[in-house]
């Protein structure tokens, strides 16, 4: 079973973290979700989710989520010893975006990050933000250098949404898309 680290931030659109958890759910994959403080306010303001309940849920038909503490440094997951396969942070702020460019790892979530870089495994970080100032793209200019898939939070419309679903389908679709996880979340060009 493969294993991924979902990371989510207090950036806006954590809709796009449940809607990305919910398909890994379906790929027999083992999945270590990290929410900050902020990512928890921010997704209880925007989709009326309490984190810890929704994940609680989950746990009652899967057995392959985990709930992880943003300071627990001493999870399993903070150690290249234990091998994730790939950690995605969606969706990320400029803050722990800034932070993992930097090399900061004070939380647990920029732990795995920090450890994904030193074993090169895949990192995928889907920033939020607009307008983007220097820094931000400086950051991701850094991160993408270094072999990290820098995905915006960008729906395309060429799919022809029309619903808020099918947005967020899209982004998440290209999310899994960056992770070789098979999916028809969109129409793809062509098909
Ligand atoms: C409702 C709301 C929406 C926010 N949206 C964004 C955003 O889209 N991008 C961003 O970088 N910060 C956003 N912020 C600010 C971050 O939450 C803030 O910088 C925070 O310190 C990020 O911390 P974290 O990375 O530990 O979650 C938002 C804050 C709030 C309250």
């Amino acid at each position: 079973m493969k294993k991924m680290v979902v990371g989510i931030t207090g950036a806006s659109g954590s809709i796009y973290a449940k809607r990305l958890i919910e398909e890994l759910l379906k790929n027999d994959t083992y999945i270590h979700i990290i929410c900050t403080d902020t990512g928890k306010k921010v997704m209880k303001y925007e989709t009326d989710i309490e984190l810890e309940q929704w994940v609680g849920e989950l746990q009652k038909q899967h057995d392959n989520v985990v709930l992880e503490d943003n300071e627990n440094l001493f999870s399993k997951v903070a150690s290249g010893s234990y091998k994730f396969d790939a950690a995605v942070i969606l969706p990320c702020s400029m803050g722990t975006l800034a932070e993992i460019s930097s090399g900061i790892a004070k939380n647990l979530l920029c732990r795995v990050a920090d450890v994904a870089l030193k074993e090169k495994r895949q990192l995928v970080i889907v920033p939020r933000e607009t307008p983007f100032n220097a820094i931000h793209l400086e950051n991701m200019l850094k991160l993408s250098r270094l072999g990290v898939i820098i995905l915006p939070a960008m729906p395309g419309f060429y799919h022809k949404p029309e619903t808020l679903d099918d947005i967020v389908d899209f982004v998440v679709g290209k999310t899994l898309d960056s992770l070789s996880i098979e999916n028809n979340l969109f129409k793809k060009w062509g098909s």
